[in-house]
């Protein structure tokens, strides 16, 4: 197994939505490697959050990777605005439409990167045809939908996932999203994740403490 380096992509699900621009530019300072944005639907997820225009208007507040989880269907008609507000990446749910390699194909002809998520039921096997072109792979541990849920162990999920990453030429981002805190963390790493991402045990208790708790997380 190769031993990447451990990513942290702070969620701003669990930021303070009034002072969105402010929590991104502390996350990034704290040491965030990418900036994780949850885009829900109320339709996909039984959630709403928001939409490419203010992932536009916190552009400004960060240099990091903005990295777009999208739980939305249909995703193609929206990947332009996305791309236009300024993601670098953009993850699509392999449950969101009847043909995920379109819009995975969609969102590279973009120019950004493709991510893939899959929900905790649905089997690691459904990507198969689809990893020569993606650039990530998002492991859903939680429902989406909701931030500080508990952690679902799909550990055997992620092992075979790094099993098949490993047999690609390309790199592929190993992540994990949803309920992870300091022992959820070494566990997924452990089990060959690279990326973790993390709302609730990032933006707990205060501004002050977002780098420690990041470095934390890092292991
Ligand atoms: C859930 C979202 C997650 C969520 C993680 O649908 O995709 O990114 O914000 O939150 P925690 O870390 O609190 O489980
Ligand atoms: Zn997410």
């Amino acid at each position: 197994m190769s031993q990447n380096k451990i990513l942290i992509a702070p969620s701003i699900l669990s930021a303070d939505f009034s002072r969105l621009g402010e929590e991104v530019c502390d996350i990034d300072k704290a040491g965030a490697d990418y900036i994780h944005i949850d885009v829900m639907d109320g339709h996909f997820v039984p959630n709403l959050t928001f939409g490419a225009p203010v992932i536009k208007a916190i552009r400004p507040s960060s240099n990091k990777i903005f990295d777009v989880h999208l739980m939305i269907s249909p995703v193609d008609p929206l990947i332009e605005d996305f791309v236009d507000a300024g993601a670098d990446i953009i993850t699509a749910h392999v449950e969101a439409g009847a043909h995920l390699h379109r819009t995975l194909q969609n969102i590279k002809a973009q120019g950004v990167k493709a991510g893939v998520s899959l929900n905790p039921a649905t089997p690691i096997e459904t990507i198969k045809h689809v990893m020569n072109i993606v650039d990530l792979i998002l492991i859903m541990t939680v429902n989406p939908g909701f931030g500080g849920q508990n952690f679902i162990p799909l550990f055997d999920k992620i092992k075979t996932a790094r099993a098949m990453i490993e047999k690609q030429e390309h790199h592929i981002d190993l992540q994990i999203d949803g309920g992870i805190n300091l022992k959820t963390a070494k566990q997924c790493i452990a089990a060959g994740a690279n990326v973790l991402v993390a709302g609730t045990a990032v933006f707990k208790d205060g501004k002050d403490k977002y780098a420690q708790n990041i470095r934390a997380i890092r292991g």
